[in-house]
């Protein structure tokens, strides 16, 4: 292992130029003029995979964005590792709050800075830059390795989990290596065993059938702004409980084991509501901070346009309004079934004086992920020797849809080692990643291959 940690130590400068050209690539998967940067992406990531060692490399194409796939299976009789990772990313909006160009990555105060950097380009090439440190000292590789790097997670990696079900037998594997979540605190290794799922719905309330003078028709109409405004804010009671029917129905209550965990973690509300400048943290009551990041869903407004929204003022009435609404979900929770009541609610919310219409986007399911296994096991080891300290273990209130896709369909344990901070302004101008994490990811991606192969 020394002589792979070495060779990470001396090559370092260059996995970091290697990266920038990576991020120099604005793979934004949700908007339709960014086709043929996707394509590139994939391009990229295939020699990246290359480099690694893979000897089986292949970009699929799907409805969507390509999914490229890479294998080294030399090594019978071990345990195989399939790594997962995405090469899109979050559009960069809004782009004049960015000090420097979200595309044109920049070195500064031991973190690169762009988007990309962390979410999730820089944390899944760490495990393309651990491979090939192996490969290239020692020709051959612990155990066998599968590379899954998707392009639409962002946009809820409905493609990938067609292509699951279709390729069972290619991606057949003992387990699964996300680096895709964040650490606990800085310094602070960290395995992640459980993740919030996501319903995206999008509340489109239309009244007259055109834009109407405010004055002259003011009073007599519904104004669909106002309308949508009231029906929003009926969506949560004040004790901060959505209202959704049935929506808490399933919801599963934690265990003494993990509020004693919890506890133990030392979360400090002060310290989260300076970092954000609030006066006070907001929630749903009776529910501690961690409780209500991660094993509480919630509701929230993500977007809100209609109307005349550029600068100086036009007295108008508009025709339509509408609003992007997310839920964060917990086991037990189902997505489908929460969509169904969460449109009947919102249609018994609106007057008759304005039409709705609820779109779903898309939506994923939660999940928790048991913590007895080996491979776990081997992280936490991993993780501690990088980063030398003693790993914890947390769950997350964002979400990755697929890790469940890739639990139940390949029926393999998932690992979330996730090397990014809740200050790294993921999805958020100034987006970074810390070029020690990034080392030390390399280091806990290659000490985790070595012990799994053990096993
Ligand atoms: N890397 C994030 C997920 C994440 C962020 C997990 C922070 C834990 C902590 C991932 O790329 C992401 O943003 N996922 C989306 C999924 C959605 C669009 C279906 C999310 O959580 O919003
Ligand atoms: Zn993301």
């Amino acid at each position: 292992m020394e002589s792979v940690i070495n060779h990470i130590k001396s090559n370092f400068d260059n996995y970091v130029n290697e990266l920038m050209e990576y991020i120099r690539i604005p793979s934004i998967s949700t908007l339709e003029s960014h086709k043929h940067e996707m394509q590139r992406c994939a391009e990229f990531v295939s020699s990246k995979l290359r480099n690694a060692g893979m000897n089986r490399v292949e970009i699929f194409q799907t409805k969507g964005h390509p999914i490229v796939y890479g294998e080294w299976l030399g090594a019978p009789g071990k345990p195989t590792v399939l790594i997962y990772g995405h090469y899109d990313v979050q559009p960069v909006d809004p782009i004049d709050l960015w000090n420097n160009p979200p595309f044109e990555p920049v070195i500064k105060d031991g973190k690169i800075w762009a988007r990309g950097a962390n979410d999730d380009k820089g944390q899944a090439f760490v495990h393309f830059k651990s491979v090939e440190a192996f490969y290239k000292t020692n020709g051959t590789l612990p155990l066998n390795i599968k590379f899954v790097i998707e392009g639409e997670e962002e946009i809820g990696s409905a493609n990938l989990s067609k292509f699951l079900d279709e390729q069972k037998e290619l991606l057949k594997c003992d387990a699964i290596l996300i680096s895709d979540t964040n650490m606990f605190q800085p310094g602070v290794p960290t395995i992640t065993y459980g993740l919030r799922g996501l319903l995206y719905m999008e509340v489109e309330v239309t009244g007259p059938n055109r834009d109407l003078h405010s004055g002259s028709f003011g009073g007599a109409v519904a104004n669909p702004i106002n309308e949508l405004a009231k029906i929003i804010s009926k969506l949560q009671d004040k004790n901060g409980k959505v209202t959704v029917p049935n929506f808490y129905k399933d919801v599963m209550k934690l265990s003494k084991e993990e509020r004693e965990n919890f506890r133990r973690l030392k979360h400090s509300d002060k310290n989260f509501a300076k970092d954000l400048d609030v006066k006070e943290l907001q929630g749903e009551k009776g529910f501690s901070t961690l409780e209500r990041l991660w094993v509480r869903p919630t509701l929230d407004c993500n977007g809100i346009f209609g109307g005349f929204t550029e600068k100086g003022a036009k007295t108008v009435l508009p025709s339509k309004a509408t609003a992007k609404i997310s839920m964060r979900l917990v086991p037990n929770q189902d997505p489908k079934k929460i969509a169904r009541d969460f449109e009947k609610h919102i249609r018994a919310l609106a007057p008759k004086s304005v039409k709705v219409d609820v779109r779903n986007l898309h939506y994923g399911y939660p999940v928790v992920a048991p913590l007895n296994g080996n491979a776990i096991k081997a992280a936490a080891i991993a993780t501690s020797k990088a980063f030398g300290k003693k790993t914890v273990y947390t769950r997350e209130g964002g979400s990755i849809p697929v890790v469940v896709d890739f639990m139940k369909k390949l029926n393999a344990p998932a690992v979330l080692m996730g090397l990014g901070l809740d200050s790294d302004n993921i999805h958020s101008p100034n987006e970074h990643f810390r070029l020690e994490n990034f080392e030390k990811g390399i280091f806990s991606s290659a000490y985790f291959l070595d012990e799994f192969s053990k096993i």
